[in-house]
Formats: structure tokens, C-alpha cells, sequence
């Protein structure tokens, strides 16, 4: 079941989702101390929430989390003006487009941490979110079905090339953006220095050791055991599903592949950003 925006072309996948965010986000007040995490959904940005939390603060283990804390400061999740409400630092997590992002971003030059993983498995990790969160009601059970649906962009938040071109060309024609772009294979293959860029982008500047502890406290295996019990259905599985990369050769055929990559070089060929290992 999808929730269409009335008056932006928009859609959304969960009744908890609150559209309006769409409409007032663009003019809510970010603090200069402010980060903001974007990414397509199930690109990783519960893993690189937990972990940007972990580099502003210099802490080296994760809060305990209830149902109360447990919302990621997801903008699609708050209520009207309850953004305001989160103490600072703020790391405001949203999968919304460059053009539905708060005007300060530009104004005050917020940090913004932009998140892109390999659009194949984005797309598997999609479909089981689809179909294990009971929210959705999605009934749909084949994943060639699904895929379609994907490339369509009939899932919430959209397309994902679309996502994508919109960001790029934000990156491309706003100077003024102070951005960090990070890819979800590069933090997988090679947590240690992918941790201390982003630290570096946040103005931190931390010895191996704590970065250890940091890439330690958000393991997959870490982050499952802290939060799966919050998912519907209580294991984890849907936000904590594989963590790995290359999971779509599981699902895809030959011939889906083949498909795909031709619909990926049509609509990114052009692409800076889009530079995924296709062999991954
Ligand atoms: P898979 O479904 O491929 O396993 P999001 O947080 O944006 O919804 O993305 C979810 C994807 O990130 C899931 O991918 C999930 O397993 C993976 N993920 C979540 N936490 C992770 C972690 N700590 N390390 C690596 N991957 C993680």
C-alpha cells in the first residue's frame, strides 16, 4: 500500500510516515552544530547514523535504546515541529531528495553526510524490508515482480535514479554545500579509513584504537542484538538483515542482471557519483 502525497509527487510507504514533513522540512531551523544523514532507503543509514553519532560525540558505546529513542531523528518519523524538540547535536537522518532538504542547508552550510550503496542490493534489501515489515501491507511475494516495481520507482521515496541524479545535481551546481559523500561497499571494505574521513569531515580527529572501538560497537552482529527486538518482527532481521555486500547475486538471474545493469548505465551512465563496481 502506497500513501501518495496530495500535492507532491511523492510516495510513501508506512502510515507512520508524516507527509507534511515533506512540506515544512525546507523551512525548519537547523542548528549550525546540526548533521544531516541522507540516503536512499536501505542503503545503510542505520549503521552510518549510529556510527556518526558515536564520531560527534568521542563515545565508544551506543545508548540503550527503547521505543521512545528509537526513531533515528528520521524526519519522515516526527511529528510536525518535533524536530525542534531533539537536543543537540542533532543528526537528522532523511531519504528525501536534494529539493525537499531544509533551505539552511545551503544558508548555513550545515554538514550533510550523503549515503549511496550499490543499487542492486538496495534493491534486495528493499524487497525483504517490503515484505517482512508488517506496516507496509504489502502482499507481493516474488522479487521479479518487486524488482520491476523498484526500477518503476513504486516504493517509497521514489526512484532510486532518481534519488541519485538529484543529489548529483545539487553536488554539481551548489558550491556551498558541505558535503561528505560515503559509499556503503567502501565502509564495508575498508571501515578504519572510511571512519576517519568521516571524522575528519566532523571536525574529530581520533587514533586508530578508538575508531576499532567504534567499528566494534556497530557490527551488524552489535547493532542486531541492541535494536532488532524494535521491528516488527522482533529478530532484527529487517534492519539488520546480511550486512553484506553482493547479496543480489542470491537473487537476481543472469538475464535480471543483464537488464538491470543496461536500465542503471541508461539512467546513471553519465554519472560522476555513480561509479559502482559493477563486479562487486
Ligand atoms: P541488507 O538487507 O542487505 O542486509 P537502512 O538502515 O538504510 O534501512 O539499510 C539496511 C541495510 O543495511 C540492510 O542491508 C542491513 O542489514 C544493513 N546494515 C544495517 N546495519 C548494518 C551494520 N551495522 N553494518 C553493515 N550493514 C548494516
Amino acid at each position: 500500500k502506497l500513501y501518495v502525497h496530495e500535492r507532491k509527487p511523492y510516495l510513501f510507504g508506512m502510515p507512520q510516515f508524516n507527509p507534511y514533513m515533506l512540506e515544512n522540512l525546507p523551512d525548519c531551523q537547523l542548528r549550525d552544530d546540526d548533521v544531516i544523514l541522507v540516503s536512499y532507503p536501505k542503503s545503510g543509514c542505520h549503521w552510518l547514523w549510529e556510527v556518526t553519532r558515536l564520531l560527534v560525540s568521542g563515545r565508544t558505546t551506543t545508548d540503550k535504546v527503547n521505543k521512545e529513542n528509537a526513531m533515528m531523528e528520521m524526519s519522515e518519523l516526527e511529528g510536525n515541529g518535533s524536530i525542534d524538540d531533539i537536543p543537540s547535536p542533532r543528526i537528522l537522518n532523511n531519504h528525501y531528495f536534494f529539493e525537499n532538504q531544509p533551505k539552511d542547508l545551503l544558508r548555513k552550510r550545515v554538514k550533510t553526510v550523503l549515503l549511496y550503496r550499490n543499487p542492486k542490493d538496495v534493491a534486495v534489501s528493499f524487497f525483504h524490508h517490503h515484505t517482512r515489515l508488517q506496516n507496509y501491507c504489502y502482499t507481493g511475494r516474488d522479487f521479479p515482480s518487486y524488482l520491476h516495481r523498484f526500477v518503476d520507482g513504486l516504493v517509497d521515496s521514489n526512484c532510486i535514479f532518481d534519488w541519485l541524479a538529484s543529489w548529483e545535481r545539487a553536488i554539481n551546481e551548489h558550491k556551498d554545500l558541505n558535503i561528505c559523500i560515503m559509499c556503503y561497499e567502501d565502509l564495508q571494505e575498508n571501515p578504519l579509513a572510511e571512519f576517519r574521513r568521516l571524522a575528519k569531515f566532523l571536525g574529530k580527529d581520533y587514533e586508530d584504537d578508538h575508531l576499532q572501538q567504534v567499528i566494534k560497537a556497530t557490527s551488524i552482529e552489535t547493532m542486531r542484538e541492541q535494536k532488532g527486538f524494535l521491528y516488527s518482527d522482533n529478530s532484527g532481521a529487517i534492519m539488520f538483515r546480511k550486512g553484506k555486500v553482493g547479496d543480489w547475486k542470491n537473487h537476481f538471474t543472469i538475464a535480471q542482471s543483464e537488464w538491470f545493469d543496461h536500465v542503471t548505465r541508461t539512467r546513471m551512465g553519465h554519472s560522476k557519483l555513480y561509479n559502482f563496481r559493477y563486479d562487486l
